[in-house]
């Protein structure tokens, strides 16, 4: 595993935005994993802000998110679906139809999960896998617990999840009780992964996933088994790391 400090948040975000544009610059036709959450958001930010400025192309680039809520229609602005529009998808040039995210409406949602895996190998993978970190050490909606084995799978929130996402929403019971997520498994696929993770409050979590061994009560732990992992921290986040010097 390969650790960027950053000064901060928005030192993270540039540094993470700089990583994704080199990516789709220096490729034909790569396949972006893309992740929500308010992590992301400065990152997405920069990337609006250099296709403006630099006029960086995207029509060339597939993207597949992570997750999406199931039983929040793609224009609720509360769906995955919606944050990518207005964070991203809507202010660059990439073809809507190279866009993906797990649709949470399929009546079928287990048969969704299926279309989701065959959808990612036949894009022929996802070359870079872009990650936040849960408090509890989940990656996507994987609670701990999940099965490493895991791919495309429906997953009933936990309430700690559904407790820390409610700030989005009108009220704790508008959150949605169900979600589909790519799998440990899927993540793990990914040829390149790019952890970010921001502030004090990830630092014990941040901490746990680089000194313990991979197991699944820690869903991030499974990183430490990946062959190409890239974390971009900011000081924050690394302060307990530091303290022990763990990392450097
Ligand atoms: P956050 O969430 O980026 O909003 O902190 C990260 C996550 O839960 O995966």
């Amino acid at each position: 595993m390969k650790i960027i400090e950053a000064r901060n948040y928005e030192d993270m975000s540039k540094k993470a935005a700089s990583f994704i544009i080199e990516k789709v610059n220096g490729s034909s036709a790569p396949v972006l994993g893309l992740a929500t959450g308010g992590t992301p958001l400065g990152t997405y930010r920069f990337l609006r802000e250099d296709h403006l400025n630099n006029q960086t192309s995207y029509q060339h680039v597939y993207t597949v998110n992570l997750d999406e809520y199931v039983g929040l229609s793609p224009d609720d602005d509360n769906s995955y679906t919606f944050y990518m529009k207005k964070e991203l998808f809507g202010h660059i040039d990439i073809p809507a139809s190279h866009t993906h995210l797990p649709d949470g409406m399929a009546a079928d949602l287990q048969g969704e999960c299926r279309r989701y895996e065959s959808l990612i190998e036949r894009l022929g993978g996802v070359d870079l896998q872009l990650l936040g970190l849960g408090m509890n050490g989940h990656i996507g909606f994987n609670e701990p617990g999940t099965p490493f084995s895991s791919e495309t799978h429906v997953v009933e929130l936990t309430d700690s999840t559904r407790k820390a996402n409610a700030r989005y929403f009108d009220s704790l019971s508008s959150v949605p009780a169900q979600a589909l997520t790519m799998g440990i498994a899927t993540i793990m696929r990914s040829k390149q992964i790019l952890l970010l993770v921001s502030g004090k409050k990830k630092a014990g979590i941040l901490a746990k996933l680089l000194s313990e061994q991979p197991n699944e009560d820690i869903p991030a732990s499974v990183l430490n088994m990946h062959q190409d992992v890239v974390i971009i921290a900011d000081s924050d986040a690394l302060s307990i790391v530091k303290e022990r010097s763990m990392a450097f």
